[in-house]
């Protein structure tokens, strides 16, 4: 059977615009948590979080977590939180390897800086986003490397990224298997 790649890391990282290209040079299909999620409720991630709260959400990411875990050969990305339920990182890893994605507070303050879309960014800025990515950031860190391998994005080409993990899922027999 062949294994998944799963892409995990914080808000801005490029989880998904380099999941789409890595599915591409790899030739699988690819998968987006948070898409998966936004399809299946008929709302943005916004709305989610501003009429349900963050619970509901994370319960709609665990649902759609088990059905991608449920599959084989793709490439899925996840959203910035989903490593936070480790029951969906016990499902996710079963079938993948799994790549962390990082960068620099600063180029993920860059990424995300506009208001309203990352609503877990939102709530926790109060003035000061900068301080708000870092604090987030170092509460995260031990779950994000918990991943088999990890590629900082702060300051090369989405080109040369998806070689670098392309090239370490080859060493690692990734791709065949
Ligand atoms: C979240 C990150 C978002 C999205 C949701 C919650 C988080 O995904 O899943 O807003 O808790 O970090 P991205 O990492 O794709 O922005």
């Amino acid at each position: 059977m062949k294994q998944n790649v799963v892409l995990i890391g914080f808000m801005g990282t490029g989880k998904t615009s380099l999941g789409r290209s890595l599915a591409q040079r790899l030739g699988r299909a690819f998968l987006d948590l948070d898409q998966k999620i936004e399809e299946k409720s008929g709302k943005k991630i916004p709305e989610i979080f501003a009429e349900y709260g963050e619970e509901y959400f994370r319960e709609l990411e665990g649902r759609v977590v088990e059905e991608a875990a449920g599959r084989s050969g793709v490439v899925i990305s996840t959203g910035g939180g989903t490593v936070k339920n480790p029951k969906n990182m016990e499902l996710l890893r079963k079938r993948s390897v799994v790549i962390s994605l990082t960068a620099k507070p600063e180029v993920i303050l860059a990424r995300t800086r506009k208001k309203g879309k990352r609503p877990v960014l939102d709530q926790m800025d109060q003035g000061d986003r900068l301080r708000a990515v870092e604090q987030l950031m170092e509460e995260r860190k031990p779950l994000y490397e918990l991943a088999d391998y990890t590629v900082d994005t702060s300051d090369r080409s989405p080109f040369q990224i998806v070689e670098e993990i392309a090239r370490y899922l080859k060493i690692r027999g990734a791709l065949h298997a």
